[in-house]
């Protein structure tokens, strides 16, 4: 395959990833943000799982870009733009364990939670959300060598 074809395909796949994992997030928040007792704690727990294979899909893609992308990986390995965006996602990562742990406990219990648990695990929420911002704000600066 020419290789800006496979890097245009690799671009796409992360691109369709980003939006169903924002999607996926901002989905289990517009959950939390309902009246306590109408939080289906079901669906919140599916979606937490597809929003953990979806960050395991962007981990892949990226990788796939970093290895068979056009520009080659010491491309990026001295951008400090890129490590700064590997560690918001990091840290989204870190953030969203207490909220996945919590999730499973809720499913697995038959009391519903109360309303002030909801409402913190939604500020956690919020924060993984607002952490994608700097992430959109980077990815396009390293795709331009912005913080070479
Ligand atoms: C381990 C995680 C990740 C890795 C290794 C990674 C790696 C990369 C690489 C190598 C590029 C190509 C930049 C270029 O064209 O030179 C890129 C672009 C991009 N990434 Fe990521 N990425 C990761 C996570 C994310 C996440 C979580 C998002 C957003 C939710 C994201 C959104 C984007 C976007 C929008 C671009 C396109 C930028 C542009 O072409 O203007 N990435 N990423």
């Amino acid at each position: 395959m020419h290789y800006h074809l496979l890097d245009a395909l690799l671009a796409s796949c992360q691109h369709m990833i980003a939006f169903a994992l924002t999607m996926g997030l901002f989905g289990q928040w517009l959950l939390l943000y309902l009246p306590a007792a109408r939080c289906n704690i079901t669906l919140l727990a599916r979606l937490d799982v597809v929003y953990g294979l979806l960050a395991a899909a962007i981990m892949l893609a990226g990788s796939a870009r970093l290895l068979w992308g056009a520009k080659g990986w010491h491309y990026y390995g001295d951008n400090a733009t890129f490590w700064l965006k590997l560690g918001c996602f990091s840290l989204i990562g870190l953030l969203s364990v207490k909220p996945t742990v919590r999730i499973r406990q809720w499913h697995r219990n038959t009391q519903p939670p109360s309303a002030e648990k909801i409402a913190s695990l939604r500020r956690w929420k919020s924060v993984e959300l607002g952490l994608l911002i700097p992430i959109l704000l980077l990815a396009p600066m390293i795709a331009r060598s912005i913080g070479r």
